[in-house]
């Protein structure tokens, strides 16, 4: 569990994932509206793709967004969507290729690729609580890395 006190400290969670992600990596996060998902995506997205953070928008009304970059991204929102069918519909073939953030994973968790790491944003103290965890090898070592990180203070 992680206490991040404003936007910045979400931020910082996006750039510091960035640095550990590679092709294939599926990030789903959880969370109600105005919980902070878009802000940590976009931070992670302006580090990992040529794009400014000012110019990666929440996918809400168009599903999902493609940034290319060394390592490609798709960010999508599945708030919109008719639950896991509404996903399998778009033919992403999430877990191979770009790096896929998920918003509002829980409405499509059985369409998800087991393989994942978990963010669960929840309003705290005026600011945000964070809890990291992982499913499948790939996600489990992506949330040791990232609570590592984060318990080094780095940024
Ligand atoms: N740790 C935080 N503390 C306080 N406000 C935050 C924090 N993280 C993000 N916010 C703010 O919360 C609002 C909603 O964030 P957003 O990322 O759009 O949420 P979501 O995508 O989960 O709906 C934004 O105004 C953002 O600046
Ligand atoms: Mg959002």
């Amino acid at each position: 569990m992680h206490h991040l006190a404003d936007t910045e400290a979400t931020q910082r969670v996006g750039r510091l994932l960035a640095t550990l992600l590679q092709e294939g990596d599926v990030i789903a996060l959880l969370g109600d509206l105005g919980a902070g998902k878009t802000s940590l995506v976009k931070a992670a997205i302006a580090s990992l793709c040529d794009v400014d953070e000012d110019d990666v928008v929440s996918p809400t009304f168009v599903l999902v967004r493609e940034y290319e970059g060394e390592l490609p991204v798709l960010h999508m929102d599945a708030y919109r969507l008719s639950g896991p069918s509404g996903l399998e519909s778009l033919d992403l073939a999430l877990g191979s290729g770009p790096v896929a953030f998920v918003e509002w994973a829980e409405r499509v968790d059985e369409a998800l690729p087991d393989e994942r790491l978990v963010l669960e944003l929840e309003h705290q103290d005026g600011g945000r609580r964070l809890s990291v965890s992982g499913c499948g090898e790939r996600g489990e070592v992506l949330a040791a890395e990232l609570e590592k990180l984060l318990s080094q203070g780095k940024s």
